[in-house]
């Protein structure tokens, strides 16, 4: 994979960033960087990650992954999303150690560390009941985790997780994310510094067609 590289370009990638941040029409058509479009490296060497340092990303880095995402298009411009950031190793081992109760397999895996897929940060993206609300959230979601891939951030996606965090045994910790009345979590995303490199799993080109 081509982690590496995409390191090297994270100072150019981080300029591009900053525009994420600002508001007003100060985005740069400019992608290229060394002849190489930065956007679409960055989109095609992303890759799942599930081993991690156990170290959390900066509450800065985060926000400014967090301020991509809320920078996706949405409908309307409504902005029906939330995003809790929890960096806390005392909510993740927490909430693990009642995931493992209930699912001892999990643990068997000698790399667990948590049931976040190992992340040491944790984003929760919640919605109301609504047509355009989960497509919203899951525009968010990818503009966070490619923020986070140009920065030399891995991150996975994760659903099986809140399907357990939105269950009885584990109100407690969805009570601590203080999600607005009438939003529930939808998904979220783990995130960290990589501490594998996983090979790119393969995609179906014939699903892409033209129509005549
Ligand atoms: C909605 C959604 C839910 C997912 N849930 C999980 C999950 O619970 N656990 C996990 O390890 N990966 C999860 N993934 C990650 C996918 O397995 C991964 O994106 C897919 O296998 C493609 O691999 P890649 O991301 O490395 O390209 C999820 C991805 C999405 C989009």
């Amino acid at each position: 994979m081509n982690f590496k590289k995409i390191l090297g370009l994270s100072a150019f990638a981080a300029v591009m960033l900053g525009s994420c941040a600002q508001s007003g029409n100060e985005v740069k058509p400019e992608s290229e960087d060394n002849g190489k479009n930065v956007v679409i490296e960055t989109i095609m060497s992303r890759r799942s990650v599930r081993d991690y340092e156990q170290r959390a990303i900066p509450r800065d880095t985060m926000q400014l992954i967090a301020e991509c995402g809320i920078n996706a298009p949405n409908g309307m411009n409504k902005q029906d999303w939330e995003i809790k950031i929890v960096d806390d190793p005392g909510f993740i081992k927490g909430v693990t150690e009642l995931y493992v109760k209930e699912n001892p397999k999990a643990a068997e895996d000698p790399k667990f560390k948590n049931m976040f897929r190992n992340a040491p940060t944790v984003a929760f993206i919640a919605a109301p009941e609504g047509s355009y609300s989960g497509i919203n959230c899951g525009l968010l979601g990818e503009n966070m985790i490619l923020a986070a891939w140009s920065m030399g951030i891995g991150s996975c996606c994760l659903g099986g997780p809140v399907r357990f965090l939105n269950s009885e045994v584990a109100a407690d910790y969805l009570a601590k994310l203080n999600i607005s009345e009438g939003y529930t979590v939808l998904y979220a995303i783990g995130f960290g510094y990589p501490a594998e490199s996983p090979e790119a799993k393969p995609r179906d080109n014939s699903k892409i067609q033209f129509v005549d």
